[in-house]
């Protein structure tokens, strides 16, 4: 078979009322993505000639997940079942001799599987192959009722299930290979026989059994690979599957990750060999990290490039920002987006920065907001610094040159610039540009009274007197009385 000659469906009509949701099922995430674009990616690699979305709840949506990916979508209003999905799928399956048919709820099936499938489908020359899978709690799910050992008779829904039949652990995963000029007149045939009437792919399978085709099943190597998301639970378990998957790969490829069932990394997530994941962090989104990093306990890294030999200490919350190699922040350090911080750089405990560059080998220890400031190389910036660059109307730049020394506690009123070499003593509010090579320094200048606090003192106390001897006396009275 020619990849010219298939095509790939994907039924992602239905709402999932299951998971009791305002969110169309196939629009759940799991592993990162949602489960039609897991789904989606995974058929990819196989090349078909056509890949066929069959939307029809929150339709639009589904359709800004695949279209973008280079899927059709039909329409199927209302949804009628999955038979009446595959039947809607039809008109845009072009000259496709052969479909694979997926459901848009069980986004773990692997391209390899997918591959396992085609080939036996094509090996036994069948009508209809089946994806199955042995699982221990068959609950739920269609299962497979062979009439030999390699032929199947039927698909029975779990609903319509009689006691012998129960008692089948082999399940019916819902993704299918058809040769297409066989499953159309059998699938005409299906009748809505169940309570919600609908027409069920899956009765397709007793049909083409009955007028005498092949209907294999091809049991998955991993059973987990199947697994579909109805409830919320059955979500938690294919998102830790995914997450599992995606440790393993960083794993395999030389990182070190602790504990990692406490490690969540998103999908497009890449680092370098000899990096070590502490527990209980979490890399989102695109983010890069290098090789010989250290992501420290608790923190978050959202869409950032991380370079070699940089270390997040414990819980650091970093996005959308740039740590070039030998950069260490934290712990406690807040990055919110836009930051580049060149190699060496150092910011300390309870520090926060936005859309700001801090030179090579310049650090920000303690207790600092650095918003829209660039920073030289080397400079040294006190605890406490303030750049105020919002006045309540708009957002102003701070600018501080090469090896600068900004004393603690230093306000910086933006727009504002402090030159190479310029020192900034402690306490100061920043208004006016400091001249490369001076010293600013702004703020009251300290008085001292010698003797002020122990002339008060003696005063207080001599106040004090008659009125503690007034109350001495009245106790003795009192004392008195009671004898
Ligand atoms: C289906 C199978 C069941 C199998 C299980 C595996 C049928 C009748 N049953 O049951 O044998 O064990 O999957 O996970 O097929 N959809 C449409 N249009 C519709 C109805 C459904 O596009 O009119 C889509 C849904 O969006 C979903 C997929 O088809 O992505 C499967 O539907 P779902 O309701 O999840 O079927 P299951 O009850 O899980
Ligand atoms: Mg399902």
């Amino acid at each position: 078979m020619s990849n010219n000659d298939l095509a790939i469906v994907i039924l992602a009509a239905g709402k999932g009322t299951r998971l009791k949701s305002s969110l169309a099922k196939v629009l759940h995430r799991a592993g990162g993505r949602t489960l039609v674009e897991q789904i989606v990616r995974a058929c990819e690699p196989l090349k078909a000639r056509e890949t066929v979305v069959v939307v029809g709840y929150q339709a639009e949506q589904v359709a800004a997940v695949v279209e973008p990916r280079g899927a059709l979508t039909v329409l199927q209003q209302p949804q009628n079942g999955t038979g009446h999905a595959m039947q809607v799928a039809k008109r845009a399956l072009g000259r496709a001799r052969f479909a694979v048919v997926l459901p848009g709820d069980a986004p773990l099936v692997r391209t390899d599987t997918l591959k396992v499938l085609i080939a036996a489908h094509h090996t036994g020359n069948a009508a209809a192959t089946i994806l199955s899978a042995v699982l221990a709690d068959p609950s739920g799910y269609g299962r497979v009722v062979r009439k030999t050992e390699t032929a199947v008779s039927a698909i029975v829904e779990d609903s319509q299930l009689t006691d012998e039949q129960r008692e089948i652990n082999e399940i019916n995963s819902a993704i299918y290979c058809f040769t297409l000029e066989k499953l159309w007149p059998a699938l005409a045939q299906v009748k809505p026989n169940n309570k919600h009437r609908e027409l069920y792919l899956t009765d397709a399978i007793g049909v083409l059994n009955a007028k005498g085709e092949t209907v294999l099943a091809q049991v998955a190597a991993d059973s987990r690979e199947v697994l579909g998301c109805n409830t919320r639970a059955d979500l938690a378990e294919v998102d830790r599957l995914f997450r599992e998957r995606k440790r393993s790969e960083l794993m395999d490829g030389g990182v070190t990750i602790q504990l990692p069932e406490t490690v969540l990394i998103d999908p497009d997530v890449t680092a370098g060999e000899d990096t070590i994941i502490e527990p209980g962090v979490q890399l989102l989104g695109k983010t890069k990290i290098g090789a010989q990093c250290t992501i420290r306990t608790g923190s978050v890294v959202t869409d950032s490039i991380l370079g070699d030999n940089v270390t997040v200490e414990p819980h650091c919350v970093v996005a959308e920002s740039r740590l070039d190699d030998g950069v260490i922040i934290g712990p406690f350090a807040r990055l919110r987006p836009n930051n580049h911080l060149k190699a060496g750089a150092r910011i300390g405990n309870f520090v926060e920065l936005k859309k700001s560059t801090i030179g090579e080998g310049t650090k920000a220890m303690h207790l600092s907001y650095l918003g829209d400031a660039k920073i030289g190389t080397k400079s040294n910036i006190g605890a406490g610094t303030i750049t105020c660059n919002y006045d309540g109307f708009h957002k102003y730049p701070t600018s501080i040159g090469n090896k600068v020394f900004i004393g603690s506690d230093t306000a910086l009123v933006a727009p504002v610039r402090v030159g190479d070499g310029a020192y900034v003593g402690a306490g100061s509010t920043i208004t006016d540009n400091v001249p490369s090579d001076g010293l600013a320094i702004a703020r009251g200048r300290q008085v001292n009274k010698p003797g002020w606090a122990a002339k008060k003192r003696r005063e207080l106390a001599a106040a004090e007197k008659p009125k503690k001897a007034a109350r001495k006396s009245k106790r003795h009275k009192r004392t008195k009385k009671r004898k």
